[in-house]
């Protein structure tokens, strides 16, 4: 039962998309399993640039039938904006889209709240404002409603009255805002019930029997480790399980059936949002990092911070995902620099630590041991196959993955479909 789960191993934003849509085929399923439109995934074919949310990124492939698992969080807003855009692209979807009949639903609300909270909050996470935090409390509150619901409109009408009465006093009488209007709401949704209705199933029971037949699944994590709920910088995470973890809950398949866990890493480090960053750069090369890397958010445009890579904090994403091989990406943005630092430990109080700290206040007050890697100083973005990267180069993916525990098995050199170099 050969299921391959697609991990971000650092803030997210590594080059998953590109990935999943490269090793989509080898593989008959692609199924995301947490998360919701808050991941913007990009897959580039050709000239053209596609960014995903909610939607596996195996689509371009049609032998591929693509699953939204129970574990993502489904905004059916932006969830049939991206089918109409898919679509009008030529991308077929019909029959190859299966959505979880437990998935849970993002609500208008849910979004208006992470939005006000956001801007309210004296500890602000810098979130993406879709809804994701406010609809996984009602999850875990046992009050969500699912996309099951949307199929009676009775059952649905009563979740929905029953939230509203809820959520329109926290609008009203604690943000001042105005109050939402049920039986609009329940047009609304009706409405999306009848143009999602065919792609709903039970997926869980889908995956299971599929792999029962020897199909082989590549389950697409959103988000990265270090933003997961329990295992990241809390509380400058997102409310889902990223880590690999998250693909047996998030899919209703057996652990057992994960054959291998592919950590994605840029060559450095970003993060969009708030939160810890060890080897951030605030001058000059990071200023650098961002205009060679266009590191700017594919979901919200903010742009990414940017520093070297942390092999301290990788080595902890390895343990907690279960990395066994690594995809190194963007290693064309550090051809032009002298000298590539990467961060091999952390210094606390003048003591070295021995592993990745939990708590925030100490992994603010660390400093960064860096050592220095030559830099190639020539372009990559053409080279194809391994053996022709410049010997500095592969050194210093070579150290990644040494540093790291990890085994290197993709590097990649642009956005392309086929600037992508298999390690042998
Ligand atoms: P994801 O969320 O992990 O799927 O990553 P994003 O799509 O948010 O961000 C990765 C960005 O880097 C996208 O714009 C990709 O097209 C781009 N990209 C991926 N791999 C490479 C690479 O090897 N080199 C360069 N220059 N860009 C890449
Ligand atoms: P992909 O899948 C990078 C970050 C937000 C914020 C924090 C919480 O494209 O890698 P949320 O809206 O989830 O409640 O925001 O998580 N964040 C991401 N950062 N890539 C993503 O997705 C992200 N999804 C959320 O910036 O710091
Ligand atoms: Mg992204």
């Amino acid at each position: 039962m050969p299921v391959q789960v697609i991990v971000g191993a650092q803030w997210g934003d590594e080059g998953k998309g590109k990935l999943v849509d490269m090793l989509s085929e080898h593989a008959d399923i692609v199924a995301r399993y947490q998360g919701g439109a808050n991941a913007g995934h990009t897959v580039c074919i050709g000239d053209r640039q596609y960014v995903l949310h909610l939607i596996p990124s195996g689509m371009f492939h049609p032998h591929i039938t693509c699953v939204i698992g129970n574990g993502v969080v489904i905004d059916p807003v932006a969830l049939l904006d991206e089918i109409a855009q898919l679509e009008a692209a030529g991308v077929s979807i019909a029959g190859r889209l299966l959505i979880s009949h437990t998935a849970h639903l993002i609500m208008p609300y849910h979004k208006q709240l992470d939005v006000i909270r956001e801007v309210q909050s004296s500890n602000k996470i810098g979130t993406t404002g879709r809804g994701i935090g406010p609809a996984y409390i009602d999850k875990f509150m046992r009050t969500g409603i699912r996309i099951v619901d949307l199929l009676d409109r009775d059952v649905f009408a009563r979740k929905l009255t029953a939230n509203l009465e809820e959520k329109n006093k926290i609008l009203t009488k604690v943000y001042g805002e105005t109050k939402i209007d049920v039986d609009a709401l329940i047009e609304e949704y009706q409405a999306f019930d009848k143009r999602i209705d065919d792609y709903i199933t039970d997926t869980a029971l889908f995956l299971n029997t599929e792999l029962h037949r020897g199909k082989k699944v590549i389950a697409e994590g959103a988000q990265g480790a270090l933003l997961d709920i329990d295992h990241g910088t809390y509380p400058y995470v997102t409310s889902s399980s990223p880590t690999s973890g998250g693909a047996c809950t998030g899919l209703g398949i057996p652990p057992t059936a994960i054959t291998s866990v592919l950590g994605v890493v840029k060559a450095y480090t970003t993060r969009v949002g708030n939160g810890p960053f060890p080897t951030e750069q605030h001058e000059e090369a990071g200023v650098r990092l961002r205009e060679i890397g266009h590191e700017f958010g594919a979901t919200t445009g903010r742009p990414r911070r940017c520093g070297w890579f942390d092999a301290v904090a990788m080595r902890y994403s390895a343990m907690i995902n279960g990395v066994d091989t690594i995809a190194v990406t963007k290693l064309d943005v550090l051809d032009d620099f002298d000298e590539i630092p990467v961060c091999i430990g952390y210094e606390h109080r003048g003591k070295r630590l021995r592993s990745f700290p939990s708590d925030l206040s100490t992994l603010e007050r660390i400093s960064p041991v860096y050592e220095m890697f030559e830099g190639w100083k020539t372009p990559v973005s053409g080279v194809r196959t391994y053996g022709d990267l410049p010997a500095k180069a592969r050194r210093y993916v070579e150290a990644l993955a040494a540093l790291t525990g990890t085994r290197l098995w993709v590097v990649s050199v642009g956005p392309r479909r086929d600037q992508s170099i298999q390690v042998p």
